[in-house]
């Protein structure tokens, strides 16, 4: 009994003793999420450590690429100017970007004894809010035909999700799933953005916006409206019909016109007319009319 306990002393002493000789860190979040613009602390904390003077770096790991971010007292590379060393160990990164996405990496180790050393992994998400989608709506649609309307952007991270708006209603996902949207044929992809009617109807016309979302934020695209109107056959032809008929109107009074002696008389006049100025008539002639003019006249003559 004695011996056994003096053993698991001794074991306890030898454990805290070498541990005391090494680094030890921690972190309180080795998952931090901030949108673009916000800061950050990358946080890593000596629970532990042999020496009051310990060496610290920082690397950054992104796209394949490692770079120094902090290394020999300095912070260095993309992070100059906007970040800080912090509670010893920790880096504060005043203004995020979009391209401070990264796995970092903190490495400590006691000054004299590089080799007792401890690092862990930070991996920082910068959230990017979206900006306005680009969205199309056709502008009129026949009833029964086919319509799509898509709406993107490319800016977002995460990648945005797209929820489409009718006269300022958001369009269920599942047009069954509401009363009001039970006899519209869409479906609605919020991945790719996509509204796609399989069938128009007249109740699907409308002010037509789509919204981006992603956890940073939402962005809208302005409303457009969709037409929908009827493809009515009785309707083509009888305006073919109101065409035509006024077309033969027209030939016939033409004729009537012609049979009456409108037209000879107007040539009458133009020959009476003549004698009168004809400096004056010729002036005021344009060329084609004056070769039909002399021409006329001399016939008659
Ligand atoms: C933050 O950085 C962006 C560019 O990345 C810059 O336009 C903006 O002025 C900065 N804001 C502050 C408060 O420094
Ligand atoms: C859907 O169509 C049915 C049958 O045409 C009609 O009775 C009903 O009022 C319509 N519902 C809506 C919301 O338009």
């Amino acid at each position: 009994m004695a011996m056994g306990k003096l053993a698991s002393v001794f074991i306890l002493f030898a454990t805290c003793c070498c541990r005391s000789l090494a680094v030890e860190l921690t972190s309180n979040n080795k998952h931090p999420v901030v949108n673009e613009f916000q800061s950050v602390v990358l946080s890593c904390n000596i629970k532990s450590i042999s020496t009051p003077d310990p060496r610290i770096e920082w690397k950054k790991f992104r796209g394949g690429e490692t770079t120094f971010v902090y290394f020999q007292g300095k912070i260095s590379g993309a992070l100059e100017n906007r970040a800080e060393l912090t509670e010893t160990t920790s880096i504060l990164i005043h203004n995020t970007t979009r391209t401070d996405s990264a796995i970092y990496r903190c490495e400590v180790s006691a000054h004299e004894d590089v080799k007792k050393l401890d690092e862990l992994s930070i991996e920082l998400t910068v959230q990017v809010k979206p900006v306005v989608p680009r969205c199309s709506v056709p502008q009129s649609v026949p009833v029964g035909k086919s319509a799509s309307l898509t709406c993107v952007e490319t800016e977002g991270f995460p990648l945005s999700t797209y929820h489409w708006y009718r006269n300022n209603e958001p369009l269920p996902a599942n047009p069954n799933s509401s009363p009001k949207f039970i006899n519209s044929s869409y479906t609605a992809d919020p991945k790719d953005g996509t509204l796609k009617f399989s069938e128009v109807k007249k109740v699907d016309a409308g002010e037509y916006y789509c919204v981006a979302r992603n956890p940073a934020g939402t962005a809208r695209c302005g409303p457009q409206l969709m037409e929908v109107y009827d493809i009515n056959i009785a309707g083509i032809v009888g305006g073919v019909l109101v065409v035509l008929t006024v077309l033969v109107l027209i030939a016939v009074g033409i004729s009537c016109a012609y049979k009456r002696g409108y037209f000879v008389s107007k040539q009458q006049t133009g020959k009476n007319y003549k004698p009168a100025g004809k400096g004056d008539a010729v002036d005021h002639a344009r060329p084609d009319e004056e070769g039909d003019f002399r021409h006329k006249s001399s016939f008659v003559i």
